[in-house]
């Protein structure tokens, strides 16, 4: 399956894309991982990110439409991918569809996972990252509260330089300016699923899962997949 994952900063895409990419048995993409991934190894891609990144602005769309073009023609999305923060503006979802097109695939389905504005913003406010493995914790989350060092591997946690209150406050607005729109598209397209952000994780996911396998058997009863 070809799936893409859009929602508010904080809504949840890579917690989880995690959690799908290993029900699903595809890998999960995230743009955003890729430009971080490319500011640490010190790229000119990572530099050039970074100036946008900081100030909560978009990378330009013909430098994120390259690196998920050239991402997508890797072995492993072979049997499908699960898009994180791609796209997010209509030039870079029309970019997609002619990517798919021109090898007679189709994006299977858009999954907008949805939460308020005040959500997105406290949630990011709260969350720190483990910069060795990714893992994210939630500090709101009792269990995550005193939490220093990672559950996973034991790295001392973070925060993502963009994950001030200032920042996703800017992070919100180009949302709703520039990727809002890209929900419309496929609304339109009838490959829009919505599902319920303020949830528990695993609320989430299950809803997810149960809207997706749906999807995957309408596709392999039509033959498409
Ligand atoms: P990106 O990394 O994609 O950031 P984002 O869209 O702002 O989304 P986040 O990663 O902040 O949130 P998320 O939805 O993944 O939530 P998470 O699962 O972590 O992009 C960063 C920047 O890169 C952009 O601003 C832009 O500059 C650039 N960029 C990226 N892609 C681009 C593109 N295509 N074109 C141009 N520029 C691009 O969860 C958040 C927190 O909430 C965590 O602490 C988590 O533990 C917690 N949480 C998750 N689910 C729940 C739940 N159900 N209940 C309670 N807490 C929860
Ligand atoms: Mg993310
Ligand atoms: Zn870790």
């Amino acid at each position: 399956m070809r799936l893409t994952m859009l929602g508010r900063p904080g809504a949840g895409k890579g917690t989880q894309g995690a959690l799908l990419a290993e029900h699903f048995g595809i890998p999960h993409i995230s743009t955003g991982s890729m430009f971080r991934d490319a500011i640490r190894s010190g790229s000119a891609l990572g530099a050039l990110a970074k100036r946008f990144i900081d100030r909560g602005h978009l990378v330009p769309d013909d430098v994120a439409i390259r690196i998920v073009e050239e991402r997508l023609t890797r072995g492993d999305c072979r049997n499908g991918y699960i898009l994180d923060g791609f796209p997010r503006t209509v030039a870079q979802a029309r970019a997609l569809d002619a990517a798919l097109h021109s090898t007679g695939h189709e994006l299977d389905a858009a999954v907008e996972i949805r939460i308020s504005d005040e959500e997105a913003v406290m949630r990011i406010a709260h969350r720190w990252v483990c910069p060795e493995c990714g893992a994210t914790y939630f500090r709101r989350y009792p269990a995550c509260a005193e939490r220093s060092r990672c559950q996973v591997c034991n790295a001392t946690l973070t925060q993502r330089e963009d994950d001030t209150e200032e920042t996703a406050r800017e992070r919100l607005a180009v949302y709703l300016v520039q990727t809002q729109p890209v929900i419309s598209y496929y609304e339109e397209r009838g490959r829009l699923i919505t599902v319920n952000g303020e949830q528990s994780i695993e609320e989430v996911f299950r809803e997810m899962v149960d809207s997706l396998t749906r999807v995957r058997d309408e596709l392999e009863s039509s033959g498409a997949l």
